[in-house]
């Protein structure tokens, strides 16, 4: 069950993913579309499948070890080549100051990959977004567990990277 809204080339994209592996492979067509550099804000509700898709995009990317969600160390490092992703979980922040000690700082200064988790709550520390994923519960006309998400890619760079993203999910829906 696949619903589109947005047209071709357009800056904003929607999908509904049925299951667990749909939204591992957004993840993982955002590493294949060549995400590699910028702020990555992650919104929805708990369960809604945010840390999902930073694990598709890891797996995609090459990492092999143990991925775990940040929900009690707030920050997780990978090397993927030669870059450095950082995956926050900013759900238990009680200052968007204290990102200061989870090293942000040095993450920007390397020109990182960062995947935010509840970005809202370092509302005036993180950078701005490069690319919105939003998600929200869904279910399928059959009843079956899913979610909706929506990707707007912010900058010419971002906004092709989402279209190659979209075109990317032709594929993984074929008979749609
Ligand atoms: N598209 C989907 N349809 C149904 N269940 C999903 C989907 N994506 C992820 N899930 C499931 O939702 C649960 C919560 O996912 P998680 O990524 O931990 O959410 P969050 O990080 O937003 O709290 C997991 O059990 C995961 O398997
Ligand atoms: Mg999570």
């Amino acid at each position: 069950m696949v619903a589109r809204t947005a047209a071709p080339g357009s800056a904003s994209w929607d999908e509904i993913l049925t299951g667990e592996a749909a939204t591992m492979a957004l993840g993982a067509a955002l590493a294949t579309a060549g995400l590699s550099r910028g702020a990555v804000y992650l919104a929805g509700e708990l369960g809604t499948g945010k840390t999902t898709l930073v694990r598709g995009f890891l797996r995609a990317a090459g990492v092999t070890g143990t991925i775990r969600s940040p929900t009690f160390t707030l920050v997780e490092e990978y090397r993927v080549g030669a870059s450095t992703v950082g995956h926050y979980d900013l759900y238990r922040l009680s200052d968007p100051e204290e990102l200061e000690f989870l090293g942000l700082r040095d993450h920007l200064g390397a020109d990182a990959l960062l995947f935010f988790e509840w970005p809202e709550r370092g509302a005036g520390v993180l950078p701005r977004p490069n690319l919105d994923i939003r998600f929200e519960y869904a279910e399928t006309a059959l009843g079956t567990d899913a979610r909706r998400v929506w990707c707007t890619g912010r900058g010419s760079g971002m906004r092709a990277l989402v279209e190659r993203v979209r075109r990317g999910f032709d594929r993984y829906h074929p008979t749609s």
